[in-house]
């Protein structure tokens, strides 16, 4: 039981940030905050790495560590070059955008990606680009979806000419032999194959294959430093030297050229030598979360393969009342806007002991509040992956 090392404090009081603990003690000024691996903190290495950075003009290609942290992950993916910008949406949409040269054309995509949902209807703004969104039947999208959805009517239809996948989506992993199946099927078809992998390296971590395997088989992968890895900005497009000298034209157009980016660089790498390495620890203490959530009744809305937990109070506790208890006795913040279904999501700042401390105020909250196990009609969960896409911060406007 962790309960006395901390004390109560409200939620509304602004704590500063201390600087990150993993020792056994449970710091009360920290906020452990597991709606989104975006919460991440920059800490106090990453600023000096900042310092050593070059600070050259990126706009020019002329900066040493922008070019570096570039060359970097574009090997890592098992591509030729890379360039680095501010976000996600920016990767993903340049990286659709360079394989989209005449209208009308569109993209096929998961119903459930970010490239569908999240991204500002950006495809048709930037690309002029209708977008195809599958349910897969599989957790994932396999050939027999992507036939099933591509538009090859050249009379009436927006011919398929982008074949977008997320992995991970969700936290689970498109395994390697179905991208290898989705590859082909796009190889034969003339489709580009994106890949939004904003969190390719839990897939990476969680598997064992290695990044440029999944990278490899991708005309374009977008990847993001700011999430699991722990970067304060950041994401890099990657693919061949051609691809990325026209993306580095549209980002320009985009208004996303940035000059002295070297120290952004610096903390991207700072991040790929001592976070990634911790990625697997991470998802190891996912894993002794879910497991213990689970002994409590709990349900997962989604299997449990990387740092996302889907996790289902109904008819155990209300949700809302338990984000507010560990709010309260733990400073660890979840997401509970919506009172069904709510996503954690565990990242390295969040240490071992605050697992357990979750676990016994929860098993505590649980003996105390718990209702009667059985579901209610009230709160049934709406078809078709809603659960999922409630439990989102984003259709509350928080991070993603
Ligand atoms: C799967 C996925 N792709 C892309 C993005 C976009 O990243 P950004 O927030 O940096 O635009 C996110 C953001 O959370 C994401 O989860």
């Amino acid at each position: 039981m962790f309960s006395h090392v901390l004390k109560r404090s409200s939620p509304f009081i602004k704590r500063p940030y201390a600087p990150l603990k993993t020792t056994t003690a449970i710091s009360r000024w920290i906020t452990y905050d597991i709606t989104s691996d975006t919460a991440t903190q920059p800490t106090d290495a990453m600023f000096d790495s900042m310092k050593t950075a070059s600070k050259a003009d990126d706009v020019f290609g002329m900066d040493e560590t922008t070019n570096e942290l570039e060359q970097r992950v574009a090997h890592l993916l098992g591509h030729e070059a890379g360039l680095f910008c501010a976000s996600g949406s920016m990767t993903n949409q340049l990286g659709l955008r360079v394989s989209l040269f005449q209208p009308p054309h569109s993209v096929l995509v998961d119903v459930r990606s970010h490239v569908n949902l999240y991204e500002c209807g950006g495809l048709a703004y930037h690309s002029q680009a209708s977008m195809t969104a599958v349910n897969p039947v599989g957790q994932h999208l396999s050939v027999a979806d992507i036939e099933q959805g591509a538009i090859q009517d050249d009379l009436c239809g927006a011919l398929t000419r982008v074949v977008s996948v997320e992995n991970t989506l969700n936290g689970t992993i498109m395994p390697l032999t179905q991208l290898e199946a989705v590859r082909e099927h796009s190889l034969v078809q003339g489709y580009k194959l994106h890949m939004d992998g904003a969190r390719i390296w839990e897939a990476s971590a969680a598997t064992g294959v290695p990044l440029a395997a999944y990278g490899g088989l991708c005309d374009t992968v977008s990847v993001c430093l700011s999430k699991g890895l722990g970067a304060p900005i950041g994401s890099m497009l990657v693919s061949d030297k051609a691809t990325i000298r026209r993306a580095r034209h549209l980002r320009k157009l985009m208004g996303g050229g940035w000059r002295q980016s070297g120290g952004l660089a610096a903390a991207g790498l700072y991040c790929l030598d001592h976070v990634l390495p911790t990625m697997r620890d991470t998802q190891l203490r996912t894993l002794r979360l879910w497991q213990g959530l689970q002994r409590l009744g709990m349900d997962a809305v989604l299997p449990v393969e990387t740092n996302m937990i889907f996790i289902d109070t109904r008819g155990i506790i209300s949700l809302r009342a338990w984000a507010q208890h560990l709010l309260d006795h733990a400073n660890v913040r979840i997401d509970s806007s919506d009172d069904r279904v709510a996503r954690l999501v565990m990242h390295y700042q969040v240490p071992e002991n605050v697992v357990d401390r979750i676990l016994d105020l929860t098993q505590e909250f649980v003996k105390l509040h718990g209702k009667s196990p059985v579901k209610q009609a009230s709160d049934s969960l709406p078809a078709d992956n809603q659960g999922v896409k409630l439990a989102y911060p984003s259709n509350n406007n928080n991070s993603t």
